[in-house]
């Protein structure tokens, strides 16, 4: 396995955990090793507190390289001061027993100290326009935290491949972005949304939701499968389906945030909804910010 002979802290007994390393300098003698053997690397990035959705994400990673690497960073950088940092939920045995089930080579858990060693970063990398829209309009600064942590996990790691979840498409489109416009050697990937029986996005979130909040968040999945369901009976006016996400949406303990139809790649709202296009939402149920999303097939 990658990386063994300098694992510290996972060898100790399970043999079910994945090798788990905590600075740059061992994720980068890794990566050399792997290199030097001719071997193909993939970074998963995420913030740990993994489901299948996460697992998904390391089975796209395997099936396009050698070697298949995650990072479990919980990033300050894209948490605004009103936000869940503190108790944003992490339980890193749990991930890397859950990692280990997908034949994960090695996991890269930093803590702030070493990720920001100077603090928050002096410079950061800027998203511009896209970044306004959709989440961005209510989550100020959070796309740069994330482009930031994501560019230097990048620097890093110098995967062939990257791969992120489709539930997180806005930050998908950024990250697309910035290495085309950036023209950093990378390619990334995007795996579909992964649900739970009922239609539920997976999301680290859903951990907070009480059983009458989880029951009002499917308001979300039924509002896709509703816009999605007029659209395939013929209905292109993106007016018309976001009238049918709303509708879903007004159930009493559910702040929806947006319900839009817009251009995969600008994320700009579209008139008529041609296939390709994305039907986006976001919505406050309780305290927990959820969002999802639909391509139009
Ligand atoms: O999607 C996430 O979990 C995070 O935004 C990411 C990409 C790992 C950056 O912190």
């Amino acid at each position: 396995m990658m990386g063994s002979h300098r694992d510290t802290e996972t060898q100790r007994g399970a043999l079910s955990r994945v090798p788990v390393v905590r600075t740059r300098a061992e994720v980068r003698e890794v990566v050399r090793e792997a290199r030097r053997a001719g071997r193909t690397v993939a970074l998963v990035p995420t913030m740990g507190f993994l489901h299948e959705g996460h697992l998904s994400l390391l089975d796209q990673a395997r099936a396009g390289a050698d070697v298949v690497m995650m990072s479990i960073f919980v990033n300050p950088l894209q948490f605004g001061p009103a936000e869940d940092l503190d108790r944003y939920p992490r339980d890193l045995e749990r991930d890397l027993e859950l990692a280990a089930t997908r034949g994960t080579d090695l996991v890269f858990a930093p803590g702030a100290a070493e990720m920001y060693p100077h603090g928050a970063p002096g410079v950061q990398v800027v998203p511009g326009a896209l970044a306004e829209r959709l989440c961005g309009a209510s989550r100020a600064g959070h796309f740069q935290g994330v482009l930031t942590v994501v560019a230097k996990l990048f620097g890093i790691f110098q995967p062939d491949v990257a791969v992120f979840g489709q539930k997180d498409l806005q930050q998908a489109t950024l990250i697309r972005r910035m290495v085309d416009d950036l023209d950093i050697p990378v390619r990334v990937e995007v795996a579909p949304i992964v649900r739970e029986a009922d239609g539920l996005a997976m999301s680290s979130r859903n951990v907070y939701l009480s059983a009458s909040e989880r029951e009002r968040a499917l308001s979300l999945s039924r509002g896709l499968e509703r816009a999605r369901a007029l659209w395939a009976a013929g209905e292109g006016e993106a007016a018309a389906l976001r009238a049918a996400l709303w509708s879903t949406m007004a159930v009493p303990g559910v702040e929806p945030e947006y319900a839009e139809v817009v251009d995969a790649r600008t994320l700009e709202p579209v008139e008529r909804a041609a296939g390709g296009a994305v039907m986006a939402v976001a919505a406050r149920v309780g305290k927990t910010r959820l969002i999802d999303n639909a391509i139009l097939p």
